[in-house]
């Protein structure tokens, strides 16, 4: 293969991404995002690989979550906040029910490109290039808006920044100090979640009064006052990945300092391909999205080429199958893992292949469909004798109905209300938390069955 470069994509065939007109343009704002500082460190990848290295084992669990797409034009400090506090609230059900830790990581930060089902999209007989996300065109339907803009780059890296600023201070500041669990649940949650979330954050309270009053405050345990959060995305618009590629200086490795996690589409996987080449030389955590078209021997090559050291933690093999299909696809993909003896971390994306058009025209996902398919995933891990180690979802803390079902059972009819989303139908906060609660569910069982099986 030689020695990997930064540059080498660019020689291998590339799918989903831009054709930028003006090359001079494109040249410029690379050059600047290349003198700009990384916005993650490689220490800090590093210490999420050795988290998902846990959760390989086990020993710890993936919650991975956020926007679809993020936008320019959502971006404020209250959904940050909204979908973070969500997200802290997955977090502690799963901690509860699951008694392991949990790896936060969000879909934020860098979630801004899309790859696209077709490449042109037509609307009263006027055909126009798709939109590919605010990093590189605008959702408007005109041809001006759909023209693939580098400047975007730019705007995508200022607002990962900041965001990513907010995501910190959230996370050390005080904010998701545990002692807090109460404060984290919004408004609109429905009832019954928030019930379910108000009994268990009642008796996490009780814990730490006792805690406190054998001695152990947040002062003395600094792990209660403050939390890893790490974020992630698609590395889908290379030549942004690659702007914001560095040489780590402890190691001499490379890093891709656009988030400490990304991954690679179901679109654009080849192993041959542009995506590959380069996630195949960044030392940062990379996911990679398996579907229903992912064959054993594609999976082997890029297992090899990905995780040649064959490293926990660094390859997350994200199955997106889609309810009722995982049966047929699963066992053949753990199957392939199991004859190369690779270390992989599984988790399930119950989102991307249970994505459906409503009676009344809206893209939306069955909320059914979502929760079945992580059944399914447990289920077949359950019997494998394999680890169901993360989930990987798509949500908001926002009180979209993007989504059908769920508790406040949102119907066909109730879309249109708040279907806000620039690219896939995402939870709800209420939807969200019975997401969590099922994989607690789902995690417990497992922890029982598992001390069972060991009194024996
Ligand atoms: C996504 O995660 O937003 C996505 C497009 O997923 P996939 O590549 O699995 O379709
Ligand atoms: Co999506």
């Amino acid at each position: 293969m030689g020695e990997w470069q930064k540059t080498g994509w660019r020689e291998k065939p590339r799918v989903q991404m831009p054709d930028y007109t003006d090359a001079e343009a494109l040249k410029r704002v690379e050059t600047r995002l290349a003198s700009y500082p990384p916005l993650v460190f490689a220490g800090e990848a590093r210490r999420l690989r050795a988290s998902l290295g846990q959760a390989a084992r086990g020993e710890a669990f993936l919650l991975q979550g956020g926007d679809c797409a993020e936008s320019f034009a959502e971006f404020r400090a209250d959904n940050i906040r909204d979908t973070f506090k969500v997200l802290l609230q997955m977090a502690m059900v799963l901690t509860y029910g699951a008694k392991v830790p949990v790896v936060k990581v969000g879909r934020m930060a860098g979630q801004f490109a899309k790859p696209r089902s077709a490449p042109t999209e037509v609307k009263d007989g006027l055909e126009l290039p798709s939109y590919r996300g605010d990093i590189i065109n605008e959702l408007a339907f005109t041809p001006e808006a759909r023209i693939p803009d580098p400047e975007k780059m730019m705007q995508a890296y200022t607002q990962a920044a900041a965001t990513l600023n907010l995501l910190r201070a959230f996370s050390t500041g005080g904010f998701a100090d545990v002692h807090r669990v109460h404060a984290w649940t919004l408004g609109f949650t429905d009832r019954e979640e928030a019930e379910k979330y108000r009994d268990m954050a009642n008796r996490i309270q009780d814990t730490l009064d006792f805690m406190a009053a054998a001695g152990m405050t947040a002062e003395t345990q600094h792990e209660l006052g403050t939390v890893d959060f790490y974020t992630s995305h698609e590395a889908l618009l290379l030549e942004y990945e690659e702007a914001l590629t560095r040489v780590d200086s402890t190691t001499g490795q490379w890093i891709a300092g656009s988030g400490h996690m990304i991954w690679i589409g179901d679109r654009t996987r080849q192993p041959d391909g542009a995506h590959v080449e380069f996630c195949r030389g960044v030392t940062n955590p990379i996911g990679l999205k398996c579907g229903p078209s992912t064959s054993a021997d594609d999976l082997k090559v890029l297992m090899a080429k990905l995780n040649p050291k064959n490293e926990a933690g660094r390859l997350t093999l994200i199955a997106r199958f889609g309810a009722g299909k995982v049966g047929e696809h699963l066992p053949r993909l753990i199957r392939a893992v199991r004859e190369e003896g690779a270390q992989v971390l599984w988790s399930c994306d119950p989102m991307h292949g249970n994505t459906i058009k409503s009676s009344s025209g809206y893209k939306t996902r069955p909320f059914e469909s979502v929760l079945r398919e992580v059944q399914e995933f447990f289920a077949i891990h359950n019997a494998e004798g394999t680890i169901p180690g993360g989930v990987h979802f798509e949500m908001t803390g926002q009180d979209v109905t993007e989504c059908t079902g769920g508790v406040r059972a949102v119907s066909d009819e109730d879309l249109s209300d708040r279907y806000h989303t620039a690219c896939d139908p995402r939870l709800n906060a209420s939807q969200a938390l019975e997401l969590a609660f099922l994989v607690a569910e789902e995690l417990s069982a497992r922890r029982e069955r598992k001390a069972a099986a060991a009194a024996v």
